[in-house]
């Protein structure tokens, strides 16, 4: 395994521990409102000081770009890690088991290794550039769906643009009356392990920071799938405007995003 997964690995597993000891039980932890609808306890910042913490022993030099801390370390390092503590707190906060821990490495702005993992199942998503990607050390693939008919979209609402929610619900029934169901599941990164192994068929969200997406991504690529913009462009780094699947899947659901909810998405 290549060093620097491994070491992120262990991390994850740590504040993992943590996670799945104190799920739900909101009298053990602080809840706070970052923004409206928008939640952080002391455990999603426990957990990146615990991942810091063990990055920084074997990498002293190396720059952390976290959710809740901002940037730590050597902002001038070649190798960036990019940290979600726990991508679905209101799921964590609500005792609902569907959360993770999201990890990246970018050297010179690339992804190299990444591990998504979800304390509640044990599963442990990882992917290296060039190698592949694994659940619990299996190799996974994207599903091999090529039609909406049938498929199983996951989602989100835009709760954190409203501005932005009637456009999305166009496409949200556009969506439903061609595909079999939709999952709104709570956790970008975890949606995006779900497509890189199949369970899921595509999914796409609005608005996304990179701490969301930054694993997930890699995962995915590494399992065959492909992650675009809402206009098939790679710009969704910048925007967070994600839709993913195998590159027919893409296809299929930006064909379903008509120009004018786009537009006022994409505004
Ligand atoms: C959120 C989750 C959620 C997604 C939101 C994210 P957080 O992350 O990934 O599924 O819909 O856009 O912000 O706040 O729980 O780390
Ligand atoms: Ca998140
Ligand atoms: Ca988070």
């Amino acid at each position: 395994m290549h060093p620097m997964l491994n070491i992120a690995v262990r991390a994850a597993r740590s504040a993992g521990n943590l996670i799945a000891r104190t799920i739900g039980q909101s009298e053990n932890f602080e809840v706070a409102q970052k923004n409206k609808d928008d939640l952080v306890t002391s455990i999603d910042k426990q957990c990146e000081k615990m991942i810091a913490e063990t990055l920084f022993k074997s990498y002293r030099d190396h720059c952390i770009l976290t959710e809740e801390s901002g940037v730590l370390g050597n902002p001038d390092s070649e190798y960036q890690w990019v940290i979600d503590p726990i991508d679905g707190t209101t799921n964590f906060v609500k005792g609902i088991g569907h959360c993770a821990i999201s990890m990246a490495l970018r050297h010179n702005g690339k992804t190299e290794v990444a591990v998504v993992f979800d304390p509640m199942m044990d599963e442990m998503f990882t992917a290296a550039r060039g190698e592949g990607a694994f659940l619990n050390g299996r190799r996974i693939r994207v599903s091999s769906a090529d039609s909406l008919d049938g498929s199983i979209i996951g989602t989100a609402f835009p709760t954190r643009h409203r501005d932005r929610m009637n456009a999305y619900l166009e496409i949200f029934t556009r969506l439903i009356n061609n595909c079999a169901d939709i999952r709104r599941m709570g956790s970008a990164s975890l949606d995006l392990c779900y497509v890189a192994c199949g369970r899921l068929d595509g999914y796409l969200e609005q608005g996304l920071k990179e701490w969301d997406f930054a694993a997930g991504e890699l995962i995915l690529r590494e399992a065959g799938g492909l992650a675009t913009d809402f206009l098939g462009e790679p710009n969704y780094v910048k925007s967070g405007n994600i839709v993913s699947g195998n590159p027919t899947m893409v296809r299929n659901l930006i064909k379903l995003c008509d120009p004018q909810s786009l537009d006022a998405i994409l505004r």
